[in-house]
């Protein structure tokens, strides 16, 4: 077993489509024989209908979009629903103070009165998907170049979008595409925005292990929370109203206490956001080199600023907790995908492809009279446009870095609005939340840096031309410029932006600052390089359109999964360990005794709250240890999931609820753009282990009390 798995990874026996993959991200709505087939194989014992089916309480409906970036599932007839705890995080920072820090000590809503609402929050329920596609395509002429095809898809689609909102007023609809613009979709949602924290357990086990363990095996991390949907009295969606009640699912999932063995059948739900496994070759020599290095080397800097900041002020570590975390999240992601595309030789793979697309067109005159283009297409718009890709990133990095660009922009955006009460509705949602969360002096230093990473990166036609302004009169002193900027700047005090924003000759004196003149010269940079990137854009579009359709008609007969696009989506597959490199054997699952090997004092991301541990020291773990006496942590599967499948429930062949995916591993991290059949791996948060919290430590009956448990 073991030698096979070690002998498949060497390059040259790897093929695109490996016989036994269970690779995929499927949609609901077009699984196939070969499909269900393979699940039944697999162990499934569920009936299509229960899974999936638009007119029935089928499993698919306890699922549910959550606040525009993870998954959560419904677990009560009182609209609880299970996330992960890096899903509520920024939701849990925002309600934490230094006197009620509910990130450090976790958070328990003893009654429904107790639960916080959280502002903007929203779960969208999934209530059906049809194919649109003919619709979308029946007046298209053949001979339309990519943009004028665009144009025509577009108006197409605004008319059906219109349709829908007219005949299903409750409803949101989102026209999706799929396949690269070869399929569309309309996916049918009913959107709830009275969203309440119920449960967080303290981060020291909601995130424990913090940055080091992210992306990694073994992990032993309680990456869940609790949230509770609120509707009206008709059990409507309705925004936050304290007379809101629980929201009364028509379905919800029950939860199993009996675990998961080796090859035992699991599969998952949730939305995915973004894969590129039909990228080719270039498109990876092009994120490597204009998006991954880029971002690698803005992130480190920044990071380390405002880790050394975190580390010595309690206020900024609360203020700065989410940002940081979201910011290494995907820091982290394009270091491993960088590595992972080295070691699993993805370009050499991707190109073996390539070579059998032209193989495969070249044997067939009327495929080659479509086709012949394609690889052309991607070739020269992704090396053409390599160059200016990696100057954008650079800038939207450092717009984004320096906090105090987006704020101008934020101001800038205030500028196009009617009147000063609209800006005044405007400071209260969007800039006071951000200002709330933010450290000046620490942002100075972060500016600094920032301008340095410009000036020794950009070559000079992609440098805003601010910087000639700066060179002048500072000669490269970033240190002082920055300290000018934040001296007279207002835009980093709250009551003195406040203040501008309402008085309108106050307001105009703004454009002056210098703040948000070094924000308006990057921005501007950043729209002309976009603009310049239009003819390349236009022909990666139609070659990855035309590439997509070509593998499909290529690999006739078998169901190639569309990329992730945020659209519901199955995955299907079995628990089970891995050799992560050579001579090594990862288990599939962990119990407490990593807690303990790991658990560190003076560590805060492996610190773990005392009276947890006399906790896990009484190993009074009842109903939800396993049979050697501890307690499973997290386990693994090759069950294909990426960003935006945090918080999928994990079922097994009963449809039943045994763990919530929260990560996947660095060995695979290059997985969303080739998926790596013997080492990519999901890591799942147990549910025995979620529920030990809630009863154990958190002595939450009320909340069990609303499980089914079986
Ligand atoms: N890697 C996880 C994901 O992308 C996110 C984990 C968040 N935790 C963290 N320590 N930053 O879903």
């Amino acid at each position: 077993m073991i030698l096979k798995r070690f002998l498949t990874l060497l390059p040259g026996l790897l093929l695109y489509f490996s016989l036994f993959a269970d690779e995929g991200m499927w949609m609901l709505n077009n699984l196939t024989q070969e499909n269900w087939k393979r699940m039944q194989e697999l162990g499934l014992e569920l009936s299509s209908e229960d899974l999936y089916c638009d007119s029935l309480p089928s499993l698919y409906k306890t699922v549910v979009q959550f606040n525009g970036g993870c998954t959560g599932i419904t677990v009560s007839k009182k609209g609880l629903i299970f996330t992960n705890h890096h899903c509520g995080y920024d939701a849990i920072q925002s309600q934490s103070s230094i006197e009620q820090d509910y990130l450090k000590n976790g958070f328990i809503a003893h009654a429904f009165e107790e639960e916080i609402p959280i502002p903007n929050m929203y779960v969208l329920y999934p209530r059906g998907t049809i194919n649109i596609t003919q619709k979308v395509m029946h007046n298209l002429s053949p001979n339309l170049s990519e943009k004028e095809r665009e144009i025509a898809i577009e108006q197409a689609i605004g008319r059906l979008q219109k349709q829908f909102n007219d005949s299903l007023p409750h409803y949101e609809v989102v026209i999706n595409s799929y396949y690269g613009g070869n399929e569309y979709y309309a996916n049918i949602y009913q959107r709830f925005s009275d969203i309440r924290l119920a449960f967080a357990p303290p981060s020291s086990v909601g995130k424990f292990g913090g940055e080091t363990d992210n992306w990694m095996w073994p992990r032993h991390t309680g990456d869940f929370c609790v949230f509770r949907v609120y509707a009206d009295e008709e059990n409507k969606p309705a925004n936050y109203q304290e007379t809101n009640i629980p929201y009364q699912p028509d379905r919800f999932a029950p939860i199993s206490l009996n675990g998961y063995e080796n090859n035992s059948f699991v599969m998952a739900m949730g939305f995915p956001g973004h894969t590129d496994r039909y990228l080719s070759s270039w498109g990876i020599e092009r994120k490597i080199e204009s998006s991954n290095n880029p971002r690698i080397k803005v992130g480190s800097i920044k990071l380390d600023i405002w880790k050394d900041a975190m580390l010595n002020n309690d206020e900024i570590r609360i203020q700065y907790a989410s940002k940081y975390a979201l910011n290494s999240n995907y820091w982290k992601n394009s270091i491993g995908m960088n590595r992972g595309i080295e070691k699993l030789h993805v370009i050499e793979r991707k190109q073996e492809l390539e070579n059998q697309f032209l193989h495969w067109m070249e044997q067939n005159p009327e495929k080659q009279a479509i086709y012949s283009n394609t690889l052309n297409l991607l070739r020269n718009g992704y090396i053409g446009s390599m160059e200016k890709v990696k100057a954008k990133t650079f800038l939207s990095e450092i717009f984004h870095g320096a906090e105090i660009l987006e704020i101008a922009h934020y101001v800038h955006a205030a500028g196009f609005l009617r009147d000063h009460s609209e800006r005044d509705t405007f400071f209260d949602e969007a800039l006071a939340p951000i200002l709330k969360d933010y450290n000046a002096s620490l942002d100075e230093k972060v500016l600094t840096a920032m301008l340095g990473i410009l000036k020794n990166n950009l070559p000079p036609p992609f440098l805003p031309s601010v910087f000639s302004e700066i060179d002048k009169k500072y000669k490269g002193n970033y240190v002082q410029y920055a300290d000018d900027v934040f001296k007279e700047t207002v835009l980093a005090h709250p009551d003195k932006l406040h203040a501008a924003l309402l008085n309108p000759k106050k307001f105009m004196q703004i454009k002056k600052d210098r703040a948000y003149q070094l924000s308006r010269s990057v921005r501007r940079t950043l729209e002309s390089i976009h603009d310049s990137l239009q003819a390349d854009s236009y022909k990666i579009r139609e070659g990855e359109r035309l590439f997509i359709a070509g593998l499909r008609e290529m690999e006739a007969g078998k169901n190639l999964p569309p990329d992730a696009n945020f659209t519901l989506r199955l995955t299907y597959g079995s628990v089970g360990g891995y050799v992560p490199n050579d001579g090594a054997w990862y288990e599939y699952y962990t119990t407490t005794k990593g807690i303990f090997e790991k658990q560190d004092s003076i560590n805060p991301e492996f610190n773990v709250q005392p009276e947890v541990m006399a906790l896990l020291h009484q190993k009074n773990f009842g109903k939800y240890g396993n049979q050697k006496g501890d307690m499973n942590l997290n386990f693994l599967s090759n069950l294909d999931i990426t960003g935006g499948n945090s918080g999928s429930p994990v079922f097994d062949a009963k449809g039943r609820l045994i763990g919530l995916a929260f990560d996947g591993n660095w060995e695979a991290i290059s997985g969303d753009l080739l998926f790596e059949n013997e080492v990519q791996k999901c890591i799942a948060v147990d549910i025995r282990y979620v529920l030990f919290m809630i009863d154990k430590w958190g002595n939450s009956q009320r909340l069990l009390d609303e499980l089914q448990i079986q």
